[in-house]
């Protein structure tokens, strides 16, 4: 299982959006649909994307009471993604309502993978304002254990902490790593960030690339620099 490069596709059209997945003529890279295309297209772009032969991450961090999580899990499963996410913190009850919803008749399932504690958010305000004294590396790996322990696949994190993450959750469990520049690149709004080899090398299964691929002159040739510094 794993070893790909996934495109985050942050665009807030259908048009865009296909547009350039057209310069790929031919590959079908992994693509990750997230809020803003979800919420701006709905579930159409995710069927066309999909018979268009790419296999997809769908990135909407679903946080909610069991059941309708569970619920809303069983929708999604009808999209027949291959991947989807939903934040730890809503405790190991909704995480297996959630595998138990996501779950298809036929008892195939995307890869169901949490979010621990977003990159986003410093030790600073996670202590202050959400009142979890530990330290954050800490409560993220301890959200890690959860995951695991509820039957979930693998954890969204840094490619720094993917290593950690494969000692305390197993070397099977998945870490799916956003933050990724390439060494000559821009670094954008991203803090803690790593090239595709440093996060082969550390251990990450899946990379996240957004902006190095998609604001680049050339995307399909970033896409495959990539792939050649990652999957080799
Ligand atoms: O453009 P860039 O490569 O920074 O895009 C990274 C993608 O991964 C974006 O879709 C962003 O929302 C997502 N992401 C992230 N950090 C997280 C979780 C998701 O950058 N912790």
């Amino acid at each position: 299982m794993g070893k790909d490069v996934i495109i985050a596709c942050d665009f807030s059209s259908k048009e865009e959006t296909l547009a350039f997945l057209d310069k790929f003529s031919g590959k079908k890279p992994y693509v990750k649909i997230g809020m803003e295309l979800f919420y701006a297209e709905g579930p159409s772009i995710v069927k066309e994307i999909k018979a268009r032969g790419h296999q997809i991450f769908l990135d909407l961090k679903l946080h909610d009471i069991p059941n309708t999580v569970k619920k809303s899990m069983n929708v999604l499963s009808r999209l027949d993604v291959d991947m989807v996410n939903l934040h730890a913190a809503g405790t190991r009850a909704m995480m297996e309502g959630a595998l138990e919803g996501v779950t298809r008749p036929d008892g195939t399932r995307p890869l169901v993978i949490a979010v621990t504690q977003l990159t986003s958010t410093s030790e600073e305000r996670m202590q202050e304002e959400l009142l979890i004294n530990s330290p954050i590396d800490q409560t993220v790996m301890h959200y890690a254990a959860n995951a695991a322990k509820a039957g979930l696949d693998g954890v969204v994190c840094s490619p720094m902490e993917a290593g950690k993450v494969h000692d305390t959750c197993g070397a099977g469990f998945l870490t799916v790593t956003p933050g990724i520049r390439f060494a000559d690149g821009e670094k954008g709004d991203q803090v803690r960030v790593t090239t595709p080899a440093q996060a082969k090398e550390i251990g990450s299964d899946y990379i996240v690339v957004g902006r190095p691929i998609t604001a680049a002159a050339d995307p399909v040739a970033a896409y495959e620099r990539c792939i050649a510094e990652f999957v080799g």
